[in-house]
């Protein structure tokens, strides 16, 4: 069975991006096929992972604007061994415009009825990277995953945006009933600056063993690494940022009994 975890957070800049492709990294090294999704209309996954904009036939907004297309048939490799992405560009601002769940109820469906047979029995994981907003698009990511991850940075704003997020989350589950949450990642942590000490002190409280055990330590490398299209895996094994991923890896197997 296919695994397909949603990245989401309604605030931005908080490592979905990041945890996306490096997640995939550490799949991929130990073997497993992983196809991304980049429902974001910004396109960052797609910038960080394809190696060649050439190779690219048809992205998000295709699928979802094409009543016959698949995601099998809207997929482009990438530089990661075993990982391919269904990419995505601006046109994908335009989503609502397609999907409109006032005329079609059943809109916030496509994703998941557009994900083949080929598609699910290909890949092991499929990891959905998604705009920091309720839309159409993030809706759809939602009913499409089996379950979600919400990253967080450890700034001001970390309790208010996880709550805003799983309530958003747990309205969705209504409609997609199998959906889990994995729990909440905190990244880029720097332990030198003391509002990231109190703002986890106070995560743990507030979210107790709803917080993920492995937690993303500031590693310049990997931004580097992604500005290189590169997961930190790729760039260099001995980068600190590999130890991170290979221990998100590992909780998200053991969290979802893999
Ligand atoms: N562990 C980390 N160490 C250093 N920089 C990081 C780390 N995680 C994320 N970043 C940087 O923080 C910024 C925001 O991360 P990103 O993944 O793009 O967030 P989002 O997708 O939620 O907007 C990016 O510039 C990214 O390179
Ligand atoms: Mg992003």
């Amino acid at each position: 069975m296919v695994h397909i975890i949603t990245m989401v957070s309604i605030k931005g800049g908080v490592g979905k991006t990041t945890t996306s492709m490096n997640l995939a990294g550490a799949f991929s090294r130990k073997e497993y096929s992983v196809l991304l999704i980049d429902a974001d209309f910004q396109g960052n996954l797609t910038d960080a992972v394809v190696e060649d904009y050439e190779q690219i036939d048809k992205t998000v907004f295709d699928l979802i604007s094409d009543e016959q297309l698949l995601v099998s048939e809207c997929v482009t490799p990438t530089g990661i061994p075993g990982v391919d992405i269904v990419p995505s560009d601006l046109q994908l601002m335009q989503a609502n415009r397609v999907l409109d769940p006032e005329s079609d109820p059943m809109s916030v469906f496509c994703l998941k009825n557009k994900l083949d047979e080929h598609a699910r029995n290909h890949y092991d994981f499929i990891i959905v990277d998604t705009h920091p907003d309720i839309n159409i698009m993030t809706t759809n990511s939602l009913t499409v995953a089996t379950s979600y991850i919400i990253p967080v940075f450890t700034d001001r704003h970390l309790i208010r945006a996880v709550q805003m997020t799983s309530d958003y989350a747990d309205k969705v589950s209504q409609a997609n009933t199998e959906l889990e949450e994995i729990g909440i990642l905190i990244g880029n942590y720097d332990a030198r600056k003391k509002i990231s000490g109190l703002m986890k002190e106070k995560a743990e409280k507030f979210f107790s063993e709803r917080l993920l055990n492995t937690i993303v330590h500031t590693n310049t490398a990997i931004e580097k690494a992604a500005l290189d299209g590169q997961t930190i895996f790729q760039y260099d094994l001995r980068e600190r940022g590999c130890k991170f991923f290979k221990c998100l890896a590992e909780e998200v197997l053991h969290k979802l009994g893999v």
